[in-house]
């Protein structure tokens, strides 16, 4: 346990927490993507309904849900001490700002990242994790999503998110690969199709909900359109 601390404390210990828990996030992300496809079932979300109505009945999921919700805790905060960290045993400032040589500025621009990031996850667990989940809410979470991609800001919002969201995986699997020394170049061409995987394709197939749901399905009634 002792063991356990001190590793923490380090910085490489720090490091290795955010690989993994990034890492569970990516996994989170996959099935997410997938079940979140199913609004494009064109069946006005009864397929939709099916999968929020099993993500919430069934005991295992919640229980990984709770690992989720821990992972996005600790990859935060190691995220936040990591930077500060650096940031106290840096204090000189750069003369030129080049984004190949000036790592305080690589870790400034992946500190916003990851911070509108978690912006977008405060906005996006109110909009539709809360209302279904805790307050309530007479709609279904396919009416809710349909609701909220009607308003042109909220839509843009997300798109402009999902783009960040895809930065921040980009150097975050760098990042990782580093951390595990994974840097060989016989693994690195698969590592990089796995990598490109997650920072444009996942993220790109997010970002078409909120464009199709705005062109496509939108509510005519919503105040802003
Ligand atoms: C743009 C497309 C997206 C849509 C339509 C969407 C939709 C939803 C909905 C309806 C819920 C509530 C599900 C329920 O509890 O019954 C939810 C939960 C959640 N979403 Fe998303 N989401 C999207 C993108 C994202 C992205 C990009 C992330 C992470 C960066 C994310 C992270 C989460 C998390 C952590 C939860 C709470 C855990 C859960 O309920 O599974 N979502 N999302």
């Amino acid at each position: 346990m002792n063991s356990l601390v001190s590793l923490y404390s380090s910085s490489i210990g720090k490091k290795i927490v955010m690989a993994l828990t990034g890492l569970f996030l990516c996994l989170f992300l996959v099935e997410h993507l997938a079940g979140n496809l199913l609004l494009f079932a064109n069946d006005n979300g009864h397929l939709y309904e099916e999968y929020s109505r099993i993500l919430v009945s069934n005991p295992i999921i919640r229980a990984i849900e709770i690992v989720l919700f821990l992972s996005l805790a600790a990859h935060a905060v190691s995220g936040l001490v990591l930077w500060v960290q650096n940031r106290r045993a840096r204090p000189q400032k750069y003369r030129e700002f080049r984004l190949d040589e000036n790592t305080e500025l690589a870790a400034r621009i992946t500190m916003l990242g990851g911070s509108i990031v978690f912006l977008f996850l405060v906005i996006h667990l109110s909009s539709f994790f809360f209302p279904l989940r805790v307050t309530g809410t007479q709609m279904t979470a396919y009416e809710l999503v349909r609701e909220k991609f009607s308003n042109p800001w909220f839509s843009v919002f997300y798109v402009f998110a999902l783009v960040i969201l895809g930065y921040h995986l980009k150097h975050g699997f760098q990042s990782a690969f580093q951390t595990f020394g994974l840097v060989h170049k016989r693994y690195r061409r698969l590592l990089d199709v796995v990598a490109f995987f997650f920072w444009f394709v996942i993220p790109a197939g997010f970002a078409s909900i909120p464009v199709y749901f705005y062109f496509f399905v939108r509510v005519s009634t919503s105040p802003l359109v």
